[in-house]
């Protein structure tokens, strides 16, 4: 492919990609590089016949007498509640799964998990499985609340002064689902014109995304799938081996196929991989559930082999012909792989109809037909395997990514690890050694100088100047195929920073696994926050989602905004064309809940003005300089 390709900050995808027939996202990247202006700033409406509006300095007005602030406002609004229906929709299989695994005395991986959560809601009960359903059903009950009634958990899950906050904004959100859905009615045409209003809205959301799709969704997994356990592992296209059936899995419902990676372990089943001539199964981890499945890895390490990459190094890993079968179960899975599966012969298999696969077999996930499916999908991976293995040709860079790479960092084991206590980590923040700390999360996109070269950069300026950065989302994918999570990579770090990395044997970017997991970051931050004793805008704690990319990362966003986070994005979030929206999130948010958007697109300057933030804040709080 001599056309010209989008570059990527790791070197070896993007000359594998090159080296390849397969169009990707590096291609068509190239042929998308005009961008429509009115869209970028988010004043283009069609939301009526009468559209579609585009808002000029002439024509300042739709047909229908919206303004700019109006019209982005709403095309906001509708991304925040698209966001938070796909984390809703999340947390709310997964709570469903929870409960199943009760009413059928299912596999409990961590009992441990399971007391700590019940304990952090409030739930008093003897027995497990009768636990696990009144964990879920308090969750459930929770996201189904009309909007007029407020979750109840709010109060047992959240930081209290941040809940006395948005008690006092306003802002305490109703039941999850009905906060999308009025979010929907609001946005829609000649309805609600108060861009205020909309932003307020858009927070409620982001409280509500944020601690169920996000920190629940972590909690009830961690009861199913184990928890994550710190550890080395292989990264990159080197984790697939070709003597395997491999099945690659996209998506962020980790749960959903439990049982399936249950029954991949057991001998019977390896023996019906030997019959067809390959060692076993292996699942290969990409994007947000490979980052998931990494981080309690050492669970699954039989039928693991690791995680290859991001979302949009998915299209490079089928390339390369090793895989056999690709289950998705939510998105992250990019529509660019359906071509190259179809070439060459994979089977397209969908686990939940919301991300169904235009080339893909849907199978209804019947919970109580799992033995039937998991025997299903066995099949269909021995007939994949057998059938396309003599037809094509395997490809794997073996040089691509690490042989050791720091994963499974969790909020509980990261406290553990420290002595059961934050009090170390405070203590090298207080005097000086750590700067502060970053979470760099989210995707990672095309647009941004590149594939993950802002994520990328960013990380590394950052750790030079002594912050220590936590990362989730598919940027952890990217920074980890970098190298940043692997020994050496303390050399990239400050003085400071890289004498507590050795000290420690930890390198300067740990790895919560997926997008899910800033959930995790948030416990961390409030607890940080608790021992302290002060509120999370006085942290020297920045959050950037350098490279964000859907709508569920506007939904984070908005989280990390209602949390009084300072959130650095490259690209902004199709608001550019309106004063007021633009105004509220870069500088009135500060004195409403102590967050703001900062927008920068240099890594560089960006990383300067995150520094700032964390000086400024050490500063307040008396720290050593
Ligand atoms: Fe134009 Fe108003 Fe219709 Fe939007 S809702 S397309 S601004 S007339
Ligand atoms: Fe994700």
């Amino acid at each position: 492919n001599s056309c010209k390709m989008c570059k990527s900050a790791d070197g070896k995808l993007e000359s594998f990609v090159a080296s390849k027939q397969f169009e990707t996202a590096f291609h068509r990247t190239e042929d998308q590089k005009q961008k429509c202006g009115f869209g970028l700033q988010g004043v283009c409406c069609r939301l009526c016949a009468n559209g579609p509006c585009r808002i000029t300095s002439k024509s300042p007005r739709g047909i229908c007498g919206a303004d700019a602030d109006t019209i982005v406002a709403r095309n906001f609004l509708r991304a925040v509640a698209s966001g938070s229906a796909c984390y809703i929709h999340i947390v709310e299989n997964t709570a469903l799964n929870l409960k199943h695994v009760g009413e059928t005395k299912g596999l409990i991986k961590s009992q441990k998990a399971l007391d700590y959560l019940a304990d952090k809601l409030g739930i008093d009960e003897l027995d497990k499985y009768e636990k696990c359903i009144k964990v879920a059903d308090v969750v459930l009950d929770d996201l189904y609340k009309p909007r007029h009634k407020k979750m109840e958990l709010v109060d047992k899950i959240a930081y209290e002064p941040r809940i006395k906050k948005w008690k006092e904004l306003g802002i305490m959100p109703g039941g999850a689902k009905s906060e999308v859905f009025d979010g929907v009615v609001k946005s829609s045409t000649n309805l609600n014109s108060d861009p205020v209003d909309m932003l307020m809205h858009c927070l409620s959301l982001g409280i509500s995304t944020g601690l169920y799709g996000l920190t629940l969704t972590n909690l009830i997994n961690d009861i199913m799938l184990g928890d994550p356990v710190i550890r080395m592992a292989p990264v990159g296209f080197r984790v697939i081996d070709e003597d395997y059936i491999n099945i690659m899995i996209t998506g962020h419902q980790h749960s959903t196929f439990s049982s399936f990676q249950e029954k991949l372990t057991q001998p019977e089943v390896v023996k019906l991989a030997k019959k067809a001539g390959a060692k076993g199964f292996r699942l290969v981890g990409c994007t947000c559930v490979g980052q998931d499945l990494q981080l309690r890895g050492e669970h699954y390490q039989d039928i693991f082999s690791g995680h290859a990459g991001n979302n949009f190094t998915s299209e490079a890993v089928l390339s390369t012909g090793a895989i056999d079968m690709v289950i998705s179960e939510f998105n992250c899975t990019i529509p660019g792989l359906e071509p190259i599966a179809d070439k060459l012969n994979v089977k397209m298999i969908c686990l939940d109809d919301v991300a169904k696969k235009k080339n893909a077999e849907y199978i209804y996930l019947d919970r109580n037909k799992y033995d039937e499916i998991d025997m299903k999908l066995i099949n269909e991976a021995l007939e994949s395997f057998k059938s396309r293995r003599s037809k094509v040709q395997i490809d794997i860079p073996r040089d691509h990514g690490y042989e050791e790479s720091l994963t499974g960092v969790s909020e509980k084991n990261l406290k553990e690890f420290l002595g059961n206590s934050w009090k170390p980590l405070v203590d090298l923040i207080a005097n000086g050694t750590i700067k502060g700390v970053a979470a760099i999360v989210g995707c990672s996109n095309m647009t941004a100088g590149g594939h993950d070269i802002n994520t990328v950069e960013l990380t590394k300026e950052l750790i030079k100047r002594d912050i220590l950065v936590l990362s989730a989302g598919c940027s952890t994918g990217g920074l980890e195929n970098v190298g940043l999570m692997s020994p050496g990579s303390e050399e990239l770090a400050g003085e400071n920073l890289k004498t507590v990395c050795k000290t420690l044997g930890i390198p300067p970017v740990l790895n919560f696994g997926p997008c899910l997991a800033i959930g995790r970051l948030e416990i961390v931050a409030t607890e940080l926050a608790e021992y302290l004793g002060i509120d999370l805008p006085q942290l020297p704690l920045v959050l950037s989602a350098p490279q964000w990319l859907e709508e569920q990362a506007l939904a984070d966003g908005a989280f990390g905004l209602a949390l009084g986070l300072p959130l650095h994005l490259a690209l902004p979030p199709f608001i550019t064309g309106s004063k007021v929206v633009t105004e509220v999130l870069t500088e009135s948010l500060k004195d409403i809940t102590g967050g703001h958007v900062i927008v920068n697109q240099d890594p560089k300057s960006s990383a300067d003005q995150l520094e700032e933030i964390i000086i400024d804040r050490r500063q307040k709080l008396g720290l050593k300089e």
